[in-house]
């Protein structure tokens, strides 16, 4: 109860308003973007029922650490570590660099989101609507994407600078229930087109011989960054959950609306691009050349294409915008705890940063674009080494710390504060062994195979 008093100013007011902030961080654009790809490309039904599986056990098992450790330290990122235990401390570094550098990208990306929803409410979407030249000249100079980019860092960061209860809980309330109400929306209309039940069928029915070592790997990889582990956000939103919540259902509840918002997202995107490729699967491809280009071909063939490209984009910038709010929010953090500041000035600094650093990977793509680092261009090389390497090692040594040094017991009593915890011998299991074990798996494939 202390600890709620104590930091009021930076709490959230409510369970549902916890639960909807950070299932608006996990759901973003790997929901959209990678989901359905993977789901398609891996077995579809088949990897719908491995993703649910580790959804249940490994990826529930790494939120609940996360946010029992944010509630039980009730501090950011790097105190948190060193809270729980001194020797950790560099982990704690190590997690908290993850946000600084998705951060800038990210919102580089949501800029590409907003200029995309500017184009279908002006009706100019129909222009995007060719082989990728439309998107590769856009990326291709820097100035408009900059614009966009810039509205985008000042909308993130209006909603941070209002606080958490006023700016993120109360902006997530709003928004994710609207994201929900838009993308079933689009699902049912996309369902009813001529061709779509047999997209629908290679989307859910189990495809065994696609099975492999590949699709179990692919699926915990994309559980992982789904759920917005071990960069630090659900740390961070842990320490403003209230005392008196329970973590368990919280967790829970997080994960059904996260891997909803995946499936629906297949829903809608699988079985529309097949129709529109007349049943071509490879027509379905993962990353920016899906939204940007093969969707807007989607949209351009179907009738009324323009109103659901308009809903479209805006059902992903409501993603992305509640994805980077968590992001920037986990950075204010950092700096407020580390330079005792306030959180306005730690704000702006945020701000200022990423606008500086952003522009580094909308040049990458534009002026500098003959600029390569192990021939990755600069928005990809922020995206590998943080996704592919740094998460993997923080979730790895974090199930180190909790399984074996602090000890499961250190998160369980925090649990079990105020409920029984129903699946603790799972946690147990998945916290000591299966957790990191997937965690090489990860790294390795991230290291030696190409997905
Ligand atoms: N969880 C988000 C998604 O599924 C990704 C994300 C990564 C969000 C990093 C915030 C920070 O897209």
């Amino acid at each position: 109860m202390k600890n709620t008093a104590e930091k009021n100013a930076g709490s959230f007011g409510s369970r549902i308003g916890f639960v909807l902030a950070a299932a608006g961080s996990a759901v973003g654009l790997g929901n959209i973007w990678r989901f359905p790809y993977l789901a398609a490309k891996y077995g579809g039904g088949i990897f719908l029922l491995v993703y649910l599986v580790f959804t249940v056990t490994f990826g529930f098992a790494l939120m609940l650490t996360e946010i029992a450790i944010g509630r039980r330290t009730g501090k950011s990122v790097i105190e948190a570590y060193s809270t729980v235990h001194h020797k950790f401390r560099p982990l704690g570094w190590l997690a908290a660099a993850i946000p600084v550098i998705i951060l800038p990208y990210y919102c580089v990306i949501g800029g590409w989101v907003l200029k995309y929803l500017t184009d279908f409410c002006i009706g100019a979407g129909e222009a995007a609507a060719d082989n990728g030249t439309y998107f590769s000249n856009f990326i291709g100079h820097a100035g408009i994407p900059t614009l966009f980019f810039v509205i985008y860092v000042l909308a993130t960061a209006a909603i941070v600078i209002l606080g958490v209860q006023k700016g993120i809980e109360k902006m997530s309330k709003i928004m994710m229930p609207i994201l929900l109400v838009l993308i079933v929306g689009i699902a049912i209309y996309t369902l009813t087109l001529p061709g779509a039940m047999e997209g629908l069928l290679y989307y859910v029915k189990p495809d065994f011989s696609a099975f492999s070592m590949k699709t179990v790997v692919a699926a915990v990889g994309q559980l992982f960054y789904s759920m917005s582990l071990a960069m630090g956000i659900m740390i961070t939103y842990g320490s403003y959950m209230r005392k008196e919540d329970s973590i368990e259902s919280s967790v829970r509840q997080i994960e059904v609306f996260d891997t909803v918002v995946a499936f629906l997202a297949g829903l809608i995107i699988v079985p529309a691009v097949f129709v529109f490729s007349g049943g071509d699967e490879s027509a379905l491809n993962s990353g920016p050349s899906l939204m940007f280009v093969t969707l807007p071909n989607v949209f351009a063939s179907m009738a009324g294409g323009q109103i659901i490209g308009i809903i479209f984009f805006l059902l992903v910038a409501l993603a992305a915008l509640t994805s980077s709010i968590s992001l920037m929010e986990t950075v204010v953090s950092i700096i407020q705890e580390k330079f005792h500041w306030g959180r306005v000035p730690s704000c702006l600094l945020v701000t200022g940063f990423s606008l500086l650093i952003g522009m580094l990977s909308i040049f990458g793509y534009s002026i500098w674009s003959d600029f390569t680092i192990f021939g990755k261009q600069l928005l990809d090389f922020f995206d590998y080494i943080s996704n592919s390497i740094m998460m993997p090692i923080v979730a790895l040594f974090t199930c180190i710390l909790i399984g074996f040094v602090a000890k499961t017991t250190y998160i369980e009593s925090e649990i079990e504060r105020n409920e029984k915890f129903r699946a603790k011998g799972l946690y147990r299991i998945m916290i000591k062994y299966i957790c990191p074990i997937c965690m090489l798996l990860i790294l390795f494939s991230a290291l030696f195979m190409d997905l």
